[in-house]
């Protein structure tokens, strides 16, 4: 029969291995339900569907009377207040006692912004493709093609999903000015301070040709299409089309790779157009893991430190791990806690919130999903989406789709 070793209990129930030995005795007291095996002189709980209903309630019980002194307390920085909605906190809270995570999008606020700012400018400066080089590279290897599917209509609007500095967009806009056909250009983003950084580089670039027009949005649950109305219903409608862009692989970091599909498709009309970039699942993407503070670090990249500190979680508390899970074929950066820790959030009067974290718990600060080429195009048809073109960057290290919405053939499918 199948059985756990009493390390394996302690990391599943995030107790110690001495807790475990204690439940090992109480069962042989009868004063648990546990099946035992024993193997040699020793005995260890057997790996069964009831066991697993007594475990459960054993590690509960252990953690209902530990006391106070068992976690360390921490409060979240005044600062933190100041930067979240209470939406947004409770969405903190939500993410780190359900699934044990901070959701990526809560880094690119206010120096998170800051942070991506600096990110991309190493981008631009080093001699090897990565989100932004590659996207930049796509758009302008393809910048015939966007024109034939934009149809030579004399309107385009251009909407780009999760905008960021606005620099992979640069050379697109240029184009669609000098061919007289930009509209308007809106940004769409879940942090103001990054919508600040793209209107002020869009200023520099373009001064008066472009305006700039940042919304604040989460695009995972929030459409777009009420930005639209006027532009669809002028005169003009049938001569204005709308190109909308997410790039630079912002969908990996979901927990689902397809959470903003459904908006934006939804959001898209009849002749719309969705260009998509991110990083195919490749052997050197895999091997390459450019997630901390410069290439092939190990320690935690600024922006996932931000968050931390804004949770005033200090350094002492955890330890960084950054790698790839090859069965659910995702990158991660996640920190271990050393110490159980308590987080006390303070939302003002009886606003209060606790969540409590387990010594060894992990706290993931970000996934990268891994798709292939096929996968990407799959997840794209699977939502909906009408596939119309493909390209990689000569090094294949970059990948992007073009898709449409029309697909009458396929209006009735379940
Ligand atoms: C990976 S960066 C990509 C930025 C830019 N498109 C590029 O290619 O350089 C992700 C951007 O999307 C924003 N973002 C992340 N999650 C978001 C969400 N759920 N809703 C809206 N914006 C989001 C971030 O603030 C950041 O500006």
């Amino acid at each position: 029969m199948p059985y756990f070793k009493n390390r394996q209990l302690a990391e599943k129930y995030h107790v110690s291995p001495k807790t475990v030995s204690n439940w090992i005795d109480q069962a042989k007291e009868g004063k648990a339900d546990l099946e035992l095996i024993q193997k040699g002189s020793y005995s260890y709980v057997a790996d069964t569907p009831a066991n697993g209903v007594v475990l459960e309630s054993l590690a509960a019980k252990g953690k209902k009377y530990r006391n106070a002194a068992y976690f360390k307390t921490v409060s979240p920085r005044p600062e933190f207040y100041e930067i979240y909605s209470d939406r947004q906190i409770l969405d903190i809270i939500t993410n780190l006692s359900v699934h044990g995570e901070v959701p990526l999008q809560y880094n690119y606020l206010q120096d998170g912004a800051k942070n991506w700012e600096d990110r991309m400018a190493r981008f631009e400066s080093e001699g090897v493709t990565n989100s932004l080089v590659g996207t930049i590279e796509l758009i302008q290897d393809n910048l015939a093609t966007i024109d034939r599917f934009l149809k030579g209509k004399k309107k385009v609007n251009v909407i780009d999903l999760g905008v960021g500095n606005a620099r992979p967009v640069k050379e697109l806009l240029g184009h669609l000015l000098e061919r007289g056909v930009l509209n308007r250009y809106i940004g769409i983003d879940i942090s103001p301070t990054m919508l600040e950084v793209a209107n002020r580089n869009i200023e520099k670039w373009y001064g008066d040709a472009v305006k700039f027009e940042g919304y604040v949005r989460d695009i995972t649950n929030e459409q777009f299409d009420d930005l639209l109305v006027e532009d669809m219903l002028d005169e003009d409608a049938d001569q204005t089309i709308n190109l909308v862009l997410l790039l630079g692989g912002t969908p990996v970091n979901f927990r689902s790779f397809n959470d903003a599909f459904k908006p934006i498709f939804n959001s898209m009309h009849r002749n719309d157009v969705l260009i998509h970039t991110l990083k195919p699942d490749t052997h050197a993407s895999r091997r390459y893991l450019d997630l901390g503070p410069k290439p092939g670090s190990i320690s935690l990249a600024p922006n996932f430190k931000y968050i931390l500190d804004l949770l005033n979680i200090d350094e002492s508390l955890y330890e960084a791990e950054l790698g790839f899970d090859a069965e659910k074929k995702m990158r991660y950066t996640r920190v271990r806690l050393k110490a159980a820790v308590e987080i006390q959030f303070d939302l003002g009067g009886s606003k209060k919130r606790t969540v409590s974290l387990e010594k060894g718990e992990a706290i993931q600060l970000y996934r990268a999903w891994h798709l292939d080429t096929s996968e990407i195009i799959a997840e794209l048809s699977k939502a909906r989406f009408t596939f119309l073109h493909a390209s990689l960057t000569e090094d294949g290290q970059y990948f992007m789709t073009i898709s449409g919405v029309e697909n009458r053939i396929d209006a009735d499918r379940p």
